[in-house]
């Protein structure tokens, strides 16, 4: 069977690039654009310089919960169409970036829920989106899916279409991430990274990218983290979540595949979940593929390349940056192990695990992390 590839997101990157925003709106002949956030934005000196570039000019739905749910979507949605807005401004963290991203299928499907999407409907012609990312985790802003909760599970919705049009990185704009988040999120994109490079599909441009992500993160997430005004570690934090959000169109792994259900069913970061659960599968997969994590072991500099000396990197660098607890600090005890299971199994991510992972399997991780 053959493979193939493409990277086709236009992405500006620099501190300040923010503001050649309305002239990149000009150019894609966009006039009105709604922008989707999330209220705790609002607050934020993010926004404050996202203000100082829109000047109030597009209209601005706020409504996105952490964790979006179905209903963000809808009432985006009828923000839009309210507004007469003509293209999408997504403004936030992977929350926003997601419904700003999916709401698109809705305007040119209105009839069309997102439980009855259809992969194979003519998805051509969405409204024009620029994705702008206020934390560095997720790379949605580049990504090709939309997380949603959907009757209380997280949906993974997939499409090419998805892509925005444009993504502005600007490390200004993760400068007050506090550090509690900047550690979760860079969580995340580590994940991602680690999570991509060693799964078995056959994506070698995605490899390539996922390491030279996994290096810049193991130097720049404790700066981000510890000096949240170091503008070079947010640059370097804001490029490698990109590159992970590349990376993993790879594929996933167990670990997101044990995340997703703490987001639904604990309320847990996503980052934070992935944190929480990374070095359990890391030593699990190890254990059954000897020699898996050595260009990861290599990528983070480590003189020894072992896997052991690789888990241990990772859970120190977690420890460092605050993550190195357990799930039970977060709420979670044994009475909530057979809902999660249930979960994480009939999650697609743990299928592209790098070694098969079983029912049992994934409660006895959980058992770990906890
Ligand atoms: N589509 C994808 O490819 C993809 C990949 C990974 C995760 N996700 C999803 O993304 C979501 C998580 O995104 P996230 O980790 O970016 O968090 P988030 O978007 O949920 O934001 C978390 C909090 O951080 C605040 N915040 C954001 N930027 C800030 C800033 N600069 N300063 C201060 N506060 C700020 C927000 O207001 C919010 O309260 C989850 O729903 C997850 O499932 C999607
Ligand atoms: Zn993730």
């Amino acid at each position: 069977m053959s493979s193939s590839f493409s990277f086709p997101t236009s992405i500006i990157f620099g501190a300040g690039s923010l503001a050649e925003l309305p002239d990149r709106l000009g150019r894609m002949g966009v006039r009105r654009p709604l922008v989707v956030t999330d209220p705790g934005l609002l607050q934020t000196d993010a926004y404050q310089r996202f203000e100082r570039v829109s000047q109030g000019r597009w209209p601005v739905f706020s409504g996105v919960h952490p964790n979006p749910i179905e209903e963000d979507v809808e009432a985006a949605l009828e923000a839009y169409m309210k507004e007469g807005a003509d293209s999408v401004i997504a403004l936030g963290g992977g929350s926003a970036l997601d419904v700003g991203k999916i709401v698109r299928l809705r305007i040119k499907r209105p009839n069309r829920t997102l439980r009855q999407f259809n992969f194979d409907d003519d998805w051509s012609g969405l409204p024009p989106c620029v994705t702008i990312p206020t934390t560095a985790g997720t790379g949605s802003e580049v990504g090709r899916s939309s997380v949603i909760i959907i009757d209380g599970k997280k949906k993974v919705i997939f499409h090419p279409a998805l892509l925005a049009s444009l993504a502005v990185l600007d490390p200004e704009l993760t400068l007050g991430l506090p550090p509690k988040l900047t550690a979760a999120t860079g969580a995340d994109a580590l994940t991602h990274c680690i999570e991509s490079f060693t799964s078995p599909v056959f994506h070698p441009l995605c490899d390539g990218i996922a390491l030279e992500a996994i290096h810049r993160i193991g130097a720049a997430l404790p700066r981000a983290v510890h000096n949240g005004g170091d503008l070079d570690a947010r640059g370097q934090m804001l490029v490698a979540a990109m590159m992970g959000g590349i990376a993993f169109q790879k594929d996933l792994g167990a670990t997101h595949a044990l995340a997703h259900p703490l987001s639904s069913i604990c309320g847990l970061h996503h980052g934070t979940a992935n944190a929480l659960c990374l070095p359990v599968v890391m030593e699990f997969n190890a254990a059954r593929k000897p020699g898996l994590y050595r260009r990861v072991a290599i990528a983070l500099e480590l003189s020894d390349v072992s896997d052991a000396a690789a888990c241990r990197r990772v859970r120190e660098l977690l420890q460092d940056i605050g993550l190195g607890g357990g799930l039970r600090a977060h709420g979670v005890t044994e009475a909530h192990l057979n809902d999660l299971t249930d979960q994480a199994y009939d999650d697609a991510c743990h299928q592209t695990n790098p070694v098969p992972v079983t029912k049992a399997e994934l409660r006895a991780l959980y058992e770990q992390a906890l």
